[in-house]
Formats: C-alpha cells, structure tokens, sequence
C-alpha cells in the first residue's frame, strides 16, 4: 500500500452498509433503551478497544444517567473451535467494579469468542450488574453461543471498515460502515 496509497485506500471502500443517519438514528435509541434500565443510577461504560471508540463516544453521549468511562483491551487465543476461556487482557480496567453497573461497549460480535470470555472475566470480578451493548452482529458467523443485550445493527457474513473498524488499521475514521472489498 505505498506507492498508489490513496487509490488502493479509496478502493477497499466497496459500499456503505450502515450510513451515518442510520448510526445516528440508532444510538438515540440505544441511548433511551439505557436511561429506560438504569433509571438514573449511575453506569460504568467498558469500552473494548480499538474498535469501539467512535461508537463509545457517541453512545455516551446519548444517555441522560450518570455515567463513567473505562478501558480495556483483550485478545483471545484458542486451541480450537471450542472456546478455551482463556483472554489475553493486553490492557486491563484501572479500577475495581464490585460496586458498578456495567456495560461492555462492543464494536462487533463476530465469532463471539472475546466477548464471551470478557463478560467471564468481567463476572468473575462481580460487578452490580453486566450488560453488552454492541454496535454489529453476525450472528451467521458465531462460533460459541453469544447474545448482545442490545445489538443496534445485525449485518450478513461480510468485513466491514468505518465508524471504529479497521482493515490493518486503516479506516477506523470513516464516519459510516462500509464493506470492506479488494
Ligand atoms: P470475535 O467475536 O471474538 O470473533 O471477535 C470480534 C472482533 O473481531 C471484533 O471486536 C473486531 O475487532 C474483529 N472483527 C470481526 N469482524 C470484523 C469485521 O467485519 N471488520 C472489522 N473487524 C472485525
Ligand atoms: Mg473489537
């Protein structure tokens, strides 16, 4: 990717699958479904890095309860199809959470196996409460049985980019999720 960069860029973007009114339209809801549950108790957004950044950023801003920002960053490793528990937290929460409601903020749910062994882990730490709110789901692509509280666009088996989502680290900044095509 260095000697036509910017052609070969513009190129991987085959087409928009969510624009950026659908996105827009979508966390408004997302953001009354968690000001509905909390009831003005207080929430403690994770945000599961890199990809949900942008979508953290707006999600947070859309709900009216009190609500706090963490981080964290996990890679899974797996022997097999069965997922083998074991996340690799490559960047770990800087606080304790026994006394938080807690929402994971999930760009994608793709095989559901990260997410599946970070709500683990998560529940092991015994929080208040642990929801997930993801931004896309394929579910035709699950390889261990995982369910989003609330999932604001279902998408076919495709690769998508934009909107916190990358393809080698490229495109994260699009402002809407395109699919992704050579
Ligand atoms: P899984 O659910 O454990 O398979 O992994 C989900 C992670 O894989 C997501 O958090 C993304 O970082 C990445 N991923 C899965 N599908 C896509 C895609 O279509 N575009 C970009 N990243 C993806
Ligand atoms: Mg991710």
């Amino acid at each position: 990717m260095e000697l036509f960069k910017k052609e070969l860029f513009d190129r991987g973007i085959k087409r928009v699958v969510v624009s950026e009114d659908e996105i827009r339209a979508r966390i408004a809801e997302a953001g009354k479904y968690i000001d509905s549950i909390y009831d003005g108790r207080p929430i403690l957004l994770v945000s599961i890095l890199k990809g949900s950044f942008v979508f953290l950023a707006d999600l947070a801003r859309a709900v009216t309860v009190p609500c706090e920002i963490a981080f964290m960053a996990a890679k899974s490793y797996y022997e097999s199809t069965q997922s083998s528990g074991i996340v690799h937290i490559t960047m770990d929460l800087d606080r304790d959470i026994s006394d938080c409601h807690v929402i994971i903020v999930e760009d994608i749910i793709d095989t559901g196996r990260t997410l599946a062994d970070v709500v683990k882990l998560l529940r092991s730490r015994e929080p208040l409460s642990l929801r997930v709110v993801t931004l896309l789901d394929k579910p035709e692509r699950r390889a261990v049985p995982f369910e989003a509280d609330m999932s604001l666009f279902t998408i076919p088996d495709l690769f998508v980019i934009g909107y916190g989502l990358d393809y080698g680290e490229y495109y994260r900044n699009l402002p809407y999720i395109a699919e992704y095509g050579e």
